[in-house]
């Protein structure tokens, strides 16, 4: 069937097609004169509070390498299930990038019944879209309800649902602003989400004096400003045409390449993502979204893991993705893995920017990108990785925005 969803009428592709907006509203509205401003990020806590008269950010940045190059830091944990862990690792990436501070990403359903040990000063970010997820409300309610880690501990909420259950347990909410999705599957919000922590990772390092060089900073602010233009590029490459289809009007071969490439692998049944650093987590959430919509296998690895199993299985009849920029600094060494999956007959589809031309030969497909900054690299790739997965749902006939089994966010125990 060489037909998208009805014109005109809301769904996944929608939501996506949504997320240049999201991010460009999060920047007018968290950023003031270039500089962070996240609401309740440099308010003191209030008098009860174990760290009472300090800031969210004073305390989020007492955890930096930075602040303590030789002695005690204090724990930074980020929390979440499902898309939201997905997220959960970028931040782990970003932050420790970008404001030398050591980050702990935890699924909810563990840590819930880890009982951490917890001291004052550390910080628990938890991340959930619906703020509903019972094993993300546990995981912070553990905390509350203790007597002494309860009031020494910064807690944080990172949702779309400032009154949810969530956001109501925490000392700071921070709203990811992605509107309501069609999809029960998370595409813009992950974005938002994403994005928020780079907003966050950006406060952290000013105020944790990371930078190398101003123009480290500013180099990295421009890429951000200019992200929402840019994926707004990959989309009108690879979404409007299928937004325009109908019955009447198929999409026609050559008019989206993403739609050639998923009519090309349709009928794999299993994919292998691998993407390395801050690219590895949307490795991942590309091999869910592949569960999740296309009802395909995959496994999503970091691309050097390749070799320690998975490459075992790689033949004619395994597609492997992979996120591969010029501009990260193992992209000689991710090339390699190509080059090994070529040796075995494997299809190679890979994500790199539109200016590097050496991976033509190499691979099957290459989807090209607009130059970004490295850190930013990653909520860029996740676009088409999302499509991806979307058109070979479409394709497969399944009910993308209702993949069966799931729900948009498990709040039983
Ligand atoms: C469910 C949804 C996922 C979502 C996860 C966490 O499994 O199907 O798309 O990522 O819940 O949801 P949350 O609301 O906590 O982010």
């Amino acid at each position: 069937p060489l037909q998208a969803p009805d014109v005109g009428r809301e769904t996944m592709l929608t939501d996506i097609w949504g997320t240049p907006d999201v991010l460009r509203n999060l920047l007018q509205v968290y950023m003031k004169n270039g500089s962070v401003e996240i609401p309740g990020l440099r308010e003191k806590l209030p008098a009860g509070h174990g760290l009472a008269g300090k800031t969210p950010l004073e305390i989020m940045s007492a955890c930096s390498q930075k602040r303590m190059p030789s002695g005690f830091m204090n724990r930074f944990s980020v929390i979440g299930s499902g898309t939201s862990w997905h997220a959960t690792l970028l931040a782990e990436y970003l932050i420790e990038y970008m404001a030398r501070i050591p980050v702990e990403a935890h699924y909810a359903s563990e840590y819930r019944y880890h009982e951490p040990a917890l001291r004052l000063g550390d910080v628990v970010i938890v991340v959930s879209m619906s703020g509903e997820t019972v094993d993300a409300v546990e995981s912070i309610r553990q905390i509350t309800r203790h007597p002494e880690m309860g009031k020494s501990v910064l807690k944080v909420a990172v949702v779309n649902n400032s009154s949810s259950s969530l956001a109501s347990e925490c000392d700071l909410v921070i709203n990811v602003r992605a509107g309501a999705e069609v999809g029960v599957a998370s595409t813009k919000g992950f974005s938002a989400t994403g994005f928020v922590f780079e907003l966050l990772s950006l406060a952290l390092a000013d105020e944790c004096d990371t930078w190398s060089a101003d123009t480290e900073r500013s180099s990295f602010v421009k890429r951000l400003q200019e992200l929402p233009e840019s994926m707004k590029e990959v989309l009108d490459r690879e979404a409007k045409p299928l937004m325009q289809t109908s019955t009447d009007k198929p999409i026609g071969i050559g008019e989206c390449p993403l739609w050639d490439i998923g009519c090309q692998n349709v009928l794999a049944q299993n994919f292998i993502f691998l993407g390395r650093g801050c690219n590895f987590p949307v490795a991942l959430e590309g091999a869910m979204k592949c569960k999740e919509l296309a009802y395909i296998h995959a496994e999503g690895y970091p691309a050097a893991e390749m070799k320690h199993g998975p490459i075992a299985l790689i033949d004619e009849f395994m597609p492997v993705v992979v996120v591969c920029p010029r501009a990260d600094a193992t992209y000689e060494k991710i090339k390699s893995n190509i080059e090994e999956v070529k040796a075995r007959n494997g299809a190679t589809i890979a994500i790199t920017e539109k200016y590097n031309d050496e991976l033509e030969q190499l691979c099957e497909y290459v989807i090209a990108l607009p130059e970004t900054h490295e850190y930013l690299m990653p909520l860029l790739a996740m676009v088409p990785l999302q499509l991806l997965a979307y058109m070979m749902g479409i394709l497969r006939n399944n009910t993308v925005d209702h993949p069966r089994g799931l729900v948009k966010s498990v709040s039983v125990k």
